[in-house]
Formats: structure tokens, sequence, C-alpha cells
């Protein structure tokens, strides 16, 4: 099939890169021109597992990127995959959606045959509809019959977006007549998973329910890890007992620092601005988004219980990025825990395997180290912000602080005795 993907951002390019590698013939649309040499030279703009050996050898072959929207006028499919980053007020932006729309919309004026248009970017319900469908058949100036619509959400971890999009576990297609939602399951006929078929507003919605749940057993968790505290009971303990429950299940229930990340802070607050628009008041996820704002100054409030004052001290803040296998800091929990550190007068010493040259542009002025060890020698006290697999082997590194007080946001560490460990 001949494919246009608009956006060669995390989504899209990941997307046009496993579909060049399905087989079909792929565009990347995309605006900025260093990002469309990159991948026309097979060398991928972004860390993800995986992609490099994907990218260079469909890259010049089965898949090229470009700045304008001439593909979509051969397309049989067109994939928005562009951002829906959040407004003020939480609410999802949709101008990139539109402005995508009305390009596609362009371009599939005169052009006989059918095409598809596709909405792969995590929007409100009611946006394929009520936004995209409008706007590409007034520019199209086309009828349904010429032109389908379908929303197809992604389901992709950062760091394994690749395995995930092989491997799903399931394919969720929504549209409105039966003929545009068999085009795209064509696309997607070498993967291997369960296919559901829906509505269109139903399969936007399915998006939002899947990172409102998941951040749900997030903040549940740390809602019960802050009692346990109190308490003196292992929280770690009880969501090991609790998960073996097959209807629980053992995933997302780690306390600690919170989520970040590119979805769940602002997939949550989208659908909690939706959810107050429609006239009903969200408590549960408005608890959730309470729950993880609070989790890094609790984080700071037991450092200063153990370390006292921390004007003058030198905190070591290991893990930067917001979560293992990925440079990416976007809402991750080290922000607001090093400016809280900033704020009380403490000397920042930062680690990351990945993260530190994104975190710069934020903290220019703190410590980076090119190890751990590095950032432990001589602190006054340590918070672990990021499930990093190399901080579990940590053990005689913390013993090169000056006092041991290591404060764990992420449950991952093997130090003997968990001795100065707390959470
Ligand atoms: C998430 C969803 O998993 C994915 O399906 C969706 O498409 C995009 O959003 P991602 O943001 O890449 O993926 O990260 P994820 O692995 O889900 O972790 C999100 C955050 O939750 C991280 O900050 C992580 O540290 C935190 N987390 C995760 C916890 O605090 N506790 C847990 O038990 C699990």
């Amino acid at each position: 099939m001949r494919i246009s993907v608009v956006g060669g951002g995390y989504v899209g390019l990941v997307t046009g890169t496993c579909f060049a590698e399905f087989g079909h013939q792929v565009t990347i649309i995309e605006i900025d021109p260093e990002k469309i040499k990159a991948i026309n030279e097979g060398k991928p703009p972004i860390y993800e597992d995986g992609l490099e050996d994907l990218l260079k050898k469909n890259a010049g072959h089965r898949l090229r990127a470009e700045d304008g929207y001439e593909s979509v006028a051969g397309a049989d499919i067109v994939f928005i995959c562009v951002g829906t980053p959040p407004k003020p007020d939480g609410s999802a932006n949709l101008s990139y959606i539109e402005s995508a729309s009305c390009s596609i919309g362009e371009k599939l004026k005169d052009i006989p045959g059918y095409c598809v248009v596709v909405v792969k970017s995590t929007v409100p319900p009611g946006t394929t509809e009520h936004v995209v469908r409008p706007v590409v058949l007034k520019m199209a100036k086309k009828t349904e019959r010429e032109i389908g619509f379908a929303m197809n959400p992604e389901f992709l971890r950062e760091g394994r977006a690749v395995a995930d999009f092989m491997n799903p576990d399931r394919l969720v297609i929504g549209s409105s007549d039966p003929r545009s939602g068999k085009q795209v399951e064509e696309v997607y006929t070498s993967v291997r998973a369960p296919l559901i078929h829906t509505g269109i507003s139903a399969a936007e919605m399915i998006k939002y329910t899947s990172n409102a749940f998941l951040a749900t057993k997030i903040s549940f968790s740390n809602e019960i890890g802050n009692i346990c505290k109190n308490l003196g009971i292992d929280v770690y303990d009880v969501m090991k007992g609790v998960g073996l429950d097959p209807r629980i299940g053992p995933l997302f229930l780690n306390a600690g620092a919170g989520f970040g990340g590119s979805c769940f802070p602002k997939d949550v607050s989208a659908l909690v601005s939706l959810a107050e628009h429609a006239g009903e008041k969200p408590v549960l996820l408005q608890s959730v988004l309470a729950i993880n704002e609070q989790q890094p100054s609790r984080m700071i409030t037991i450092l200063e219980k153990r370390a006292g004052s921390l004007a003058g001290k030198r905190i070591a803040v290991l893990g930067l990025a917001f979560k293992d296998n990925t440079d990416d800091i976007r809402d991750s929990r080290a922000v607001p825990v090093i400016q809280m550190l900033l704020a009380k007068g403490a000397r920042v010493i930062a680690y990351d395997p990945m993260a530190a040259p994104n975190m710069k542009k934020i903290f220019p002025a703190i410590e980076y180290c090119p190890t751990a060890a590095d950032a432990l020698r001589g602190a006054d006290g340590c918070l672990v912000m990021t499930e990093w697999p190399e901080f579990t082997r940590l053990d005689k590194e913390f013993d090169l602080m000056a006092h041991t007080v290591i404060i764990e946001g992420r449950h991952i560490l093997s130090r003997k005795d968990r001795e100065g460990i707390c959470w």
C-alpha cells in the first residue's frame, strides 16, 4: 500500500518506519528540515530501541521523508500523527490536527480513487468526526463516498515503541463505515494481535481511558504507599500480594515518585478538561493528578527529615529521564524535585545515562556527572528518580556518600541490607 504519514515525531517516525518494514511504500511528511535529512540518511532523530536498524534498512528504499504533502495525492491511506500538546487549561490543542487536515484535503482535490484519512494522534472524542472529516471534505470538495475516515490509536511505550508496534497487545480501528475500517486493517496484515473494530469516537476514547486507567493504578499505589509509610508497612510487599489477583494484575502498581512522560499527565489532564466541558465533575481523575503532583514534594520532605536543612547540602539526583531506556525528560518527576532542591538552597549533582543533555537545557547551572559514583561521592543525600537498570546494581557506590541518606523514588535498588535506603 502507498501510505503517507503526517508528522515525523515519536509516533509518526516509529509508525512510518514499521509500516515500511511491513513492505508498504511510506512517505513521512515533516516540517523540520533537520529531521527530514536525518530520516532520509537513516539516522533516527530520537532514541528508540531497534529504530536505527529498521530506519537504515528502509530509508531511501521503501521510506522517505519530505516537507510537502505531494505524496497524499497518490496515497491509499494517510495517517495523521501530529502532536496534540496541552493548552493552559489542560485541554488538547488541535491546531496541528486542523492544519494537517487542511493540507491533506487540498491534495485530495481532483484526485480520482478512494483514500482513507486515519487519525493516530491522541485526540478528544469527536475530533475525527467533527474537526478532521469536515475540514478534509471541504478542502477536497468531495463526499464520504470518495474519502473514508478512521481512528487508529497507538499504545506505544517510549523506549519500547518498535517492539510494541511489531507485537501489539491489541489493534483498535474506529471507523464509521466498513470500507475504511477494512482498508486500515489491510495495513496491518502482518501483525498478529486481537483486533477490535469500534465507532470512531469510541476508538478515540479507548486511548484516553487506557492511559487514565494506568495512571490511576499508579496514583492508587502511591496513595496506599503513603498510608503504608505512616503505618510502617512495606507497600511493595503489599502490592506483590495484591497484584497476584488476576482481576488486578501485577503491573503499574509501583509506588514512588509518580508518573511523568509525554502521555499520562497530558492525557489525564485532557480527559479531566473534556469531562468538565461535558458538565461532569471527574473527582477520581482529578485526584489521580493531585496525588501525582504531591509525590515529588513528599520525597523532599522525607529527605529533609533524614538530612536536616538542605541549605548548602550536596544532593545527588540519580535519573533525569521520565523513565528508563529513554532520553525524554518531558514531565519527568526529576524536574520538580530539582526545582525544590534549588529553592531550598541545595547543591544539585545530577547523573543520568542518557538524559543529561536534555536536562541541561532546563537546568544549565547544576552539576552533571559522567557516572553515578561521581554524583554520589561526598553527597549528603541522594534521590533516585528513574528506574534505570544500572541503578539496581549500585551498592558500594553509596559508601562514597558523606552521609548515606538515600530516598528511593523507584523501587529498584538492591543494596545489601538496604542500609541508608528509605522510601
Ligand atoms: C505510556 C503507556 O504505557 C503507553 O501505552 C501509551 O501509549 C503512552 O503512555 P510511556 O509514557 O512511554 O507509555 O511510559 P510508561 O512505561 O507507561 O511509564 C509512564 C510513567 O509511569 C513513568 O514515569 C514511569 O516511571 C511511571 N510508572 C510506571 C510508575 O510510577 N509506576 C509504575 O508502576 C509504572
